[in-house]
């Protein structure tokens, strides 16, 4: 594709970081069925809005990080499905692309209040857990990298504290669940057992406490309105030129404690 030509794609991807696909070859996906030629540098996620999609569902951070865009797909000749993150995933010749809105996993009700005993909480409320074989498939299937099955493996057993520490990183996409022979929904498991941990098992976070008390008394309403009442472009320059966190940022506090 050439530059004018590029240029003529007003719409490319709605990103706040699109490269216009300047140069890159054009190569042959489906998307819901229909052949479109895509530039071969997009993203699952911007080559579908160049077909002239757009998402209302199914997208939010872009950066691999919210969870909300699993996605499947088939390459035309290989009988494999593929699962996989949109936004993460370079398309290649001859994808068979399609986006769900969301995986309609198993979601318990529960009142967090009520299950004191927490070692039982997990086999109660998603009982299928049980039936989990071993095939490790759903550790295969994350992209965060999470040992998935030993989560699971310890709510089965009851601990809770191990299943919250190593589904820490869980973005719940549901990719585990798209893949499981049980029928597990492992990440509305796994915020079960975090859940419980943060409230049966880590020592009460004081600071909170008072935060929240801080906040309950209107110490922060009067700032919250002047910036709601901002215009878009100012909230932006605000946001712009706000004092930033450093990464190392252990006993870190800003220069202005105005609202500390
Ligand atoms: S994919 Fe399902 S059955 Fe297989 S190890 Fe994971 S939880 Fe168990
Ligand atoms: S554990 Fe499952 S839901 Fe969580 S990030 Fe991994 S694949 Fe996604
Ligand atoms: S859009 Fe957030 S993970 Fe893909």
């Amino acid at each position: 594709m050439t530059a004018e030509a590029a240029k003529k794609h007003h719409t490319i991807a709605s990103g706040d970081r699109t490269i216009l696909p300047e140069g890159a070859k054009m190569i042959p996906v489906y998307v819901m069925g229909k052949k479109y030629m895509l530039p071969e540098t997009l993203t699952i996620q911007k080559a579908i809005e160049y077909a002239g999609y757009q998402f209302i569902r199914a997208c939010g951070c872009r950066g691999g990080i919210c969870g909300a865009c699993p996605t499947v797909w088939r390459v035309q000749g290989d009988y494999q499905l593929h699962f996989g993150l949109a936004c993460q995933t370079v398309i290649e010749e001859n994808m068979v692309l399609a986006q769900l809105p969301f995986f309609p996993a198993n979601k318990a009700v529960y009142d967090l209040e009520e299950l004191s005993q927490i070692g039982d909480a997990v086999g109660m409320l998603y009982p299928e857990v049980m039936k989990c074989v071993g095939c490790n498939t759903c550790t295969r299937a994350c992209p965060m990298e999470i040992d998935v099955m030993e989560y699971i493996n310890a709510g089965m057993r009851g601990d809770v504290a191990r299943a919250a520490k190593v589904s820490f990183d869980c973005i719940q996409c549901g990719l585990c669940s798209a893949r499981c022979p049980a029928q597990i929904a492992h990440y509305h498991v796994a915020q079960l057992c975090r859940r419980l941990h943060g409230r049966y098992i880590l020592p009460r976070a004081t600071h909170l406490e008072s935060r929240v008390e801080q906040i309950l008394a209107g110490r922060y309403d009067k700032m919250l309105e002047e910036l709601a009442g901002k215009p878009e472009d100012e909230l932006r320059k605000l946001y712009v030129a706000r004092e930033p966190e450093p990464l190392d940022s252990k006993n870190w506090e800003p220069k202005d404690k105005t609202y500390l």
